[in-house]
């Protein structure tokens, strides 16, 4: 024992293996880090398993390397006790191992830091979101051709704050389990179905202002046949869209003062046997559906009217292959003079496929 004495960080470090395993991992886990951090710093990640590796599972491995250390030593010191009595010259080891821990946790802590702040960052990226997570697939392929294919999902889905985010990933983690024992709703539910959508107030309102005015808005609705000459014919629609005090659509349900607010007797808020309709002038205008009887709304859960209310494809829209095809007709992705194009083009797509590949 005696060319041990004068390290007794080393001696419990080293006299158990759960410590030397711990401090193995932790090393291991801080250099792999350091190494594959360069790839993600410009730029992003393109293959989101990197992201996960990065992001998650490296700290993960990081940490618990740092949870070993202690218990490896707490053995140790307890071994120690049993077969040595007290180790001599104890001051001075204990020093030796307050320096040494203090150094370790500093260095450690600076690490830790950067990497969790890191993997919390990571997991608001529309990446994490909709490519870790094959169930979100079809909300990101949607989102990459939506208006708002530059908003981040988490823009439109966690609340501002601490709690919004302890929520959203309280919810994550509850569906990640319903994703491990394959008991999610297929389809997913829709957020105002689950009622998971957080309040337009907090997220579609920090861009768009309720009050702002937009006037008549022209839409151009253009659909071809599925004929030999994909005949083309458009819809030309005008919408009072107005907002704030001119009226409109907008102005009508979200102007100055005015508060809409709907009882709803099915999840997914189509039967709506009562609605309130505050003015701007506060006076309330109250409207029940044909066969309900006042007060139907005691029993039954209330919303107050947001965007959401008419805007629920605001981002990743679902697009029929009709729809879908005309949008790619229009835009010349795919040629219009083809003849059956469009026919072809649907029978294609609705045919059943065994797997992404074939199709
Ligand atoms: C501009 C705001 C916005 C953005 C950005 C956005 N969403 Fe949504 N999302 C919505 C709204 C609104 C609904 C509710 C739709 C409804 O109730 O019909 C929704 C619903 C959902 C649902 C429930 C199922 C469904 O399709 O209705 C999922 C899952 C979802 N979003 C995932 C995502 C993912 C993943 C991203 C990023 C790739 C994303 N969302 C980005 C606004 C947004
Ligand atoms: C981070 C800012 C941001 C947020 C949050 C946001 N939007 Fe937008 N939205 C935009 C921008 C920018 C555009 C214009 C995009 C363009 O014209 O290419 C837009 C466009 C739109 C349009 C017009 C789309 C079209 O087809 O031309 C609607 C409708 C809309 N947003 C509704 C919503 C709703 C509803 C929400 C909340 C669920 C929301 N937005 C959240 C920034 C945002
Ligand atoms: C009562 C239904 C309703 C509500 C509530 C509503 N909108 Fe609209 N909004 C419409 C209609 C209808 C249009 C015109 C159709 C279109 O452009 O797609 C429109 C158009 C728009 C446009 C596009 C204008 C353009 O130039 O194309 C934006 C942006 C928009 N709304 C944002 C919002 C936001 C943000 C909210 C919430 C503060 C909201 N809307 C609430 C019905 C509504």
């Amino acid at each position: 024992m005696a060319d041990l004495r004068g390290r007794p960080v080393l001696i419990l470090l080293a006299s158990h293996w759960v410590s030397m395993l711990g401090a193995g991992i932790a090393t291991l886990a801080g250099f792999t880090w350091l190494f594959v951090l360069p790839s993600s710093i410009h730029g992003h990640v393109d293959n989101p398993y990197v992201g996960i590796l990065i992001f998650l599972i490296i700290p993960a491995v990081f940490f618990l390397g740092l949870i070993l250390i202690p218990i490896g030593i707490a053995l140790a010191k307890r071994r120690l006790k049993d077969d040595l009595g007290a180790l001599p010259n104890r001051p001075h080891a204990w020093r030796r191992v307050g320096i040494f821990f203090g150094v370790m946790t500093m260095v450690n802590l600076l690490i830790g830091a950067q990497v969790s702040y890191r993997a919390l960052d990571h997991m608001d990226t529309p990446q994490f979101c909709g490519q870790t997570c094959h169930v979100m697939k079809p909300e990101f392929t949607g989102h990459l051709s939506a208006p708002h294919r530059t908003v981040a999902c988490a823009h439109c889905h966690v609340a501002p704050g601490a709690q919004g985010w302890v929520a959203a990933k309280m919810a994550g983690t509850r569906q990640l389990f319903e994703v491990l024992l394959n008991n999610y709703p297929r389809p997913i539910e829709s957020a105002m179905e689950s009622n998971r959508l957080v309040n337009s107030e907090d997220t579609c309102e920090g861009c768009h202002d309720r009050n702002q005015f937009m006037g008549p808005v022209i839409r151009i609705i253009t659909k071809y046949n599925p004929d030999e000459a994909n005949t083309k014919t458009s819809t030309v629609l005008t919408m009072h869209v107005g907002g704030g005090r001119f009226g409109g659509i907008h102005g009508a349900h979200m102007g100055p003062g005015v508060r809409i607010r709907y009882a709803v007797s099915d999840k997914k808020r189509q039967t709506i046997p009562w609605i309130e309709y505050r003015k701007g002038t506060g006076e309330i205008e109250t409207f029940i559906a044909d066969g309900s009887q006042p007060g139907v709304e005691k029993n039954l859960p209330t919303y107050e009217m947001q965007c959401v209310d008419c805007h629920n494809r605001a981002s990743h829209p679902f697009r029929t292959p009709d729809q879908a095809l005309d949008r790619k007709i229009m835009a010349g992705d795919i040629p219009g003079d083809l003849p059956f194009v469009k026919k072809t083009a649907i029978d294609l797509i609705k045919a059943n496929y065994q797997n992404d590949q074939e199709a």
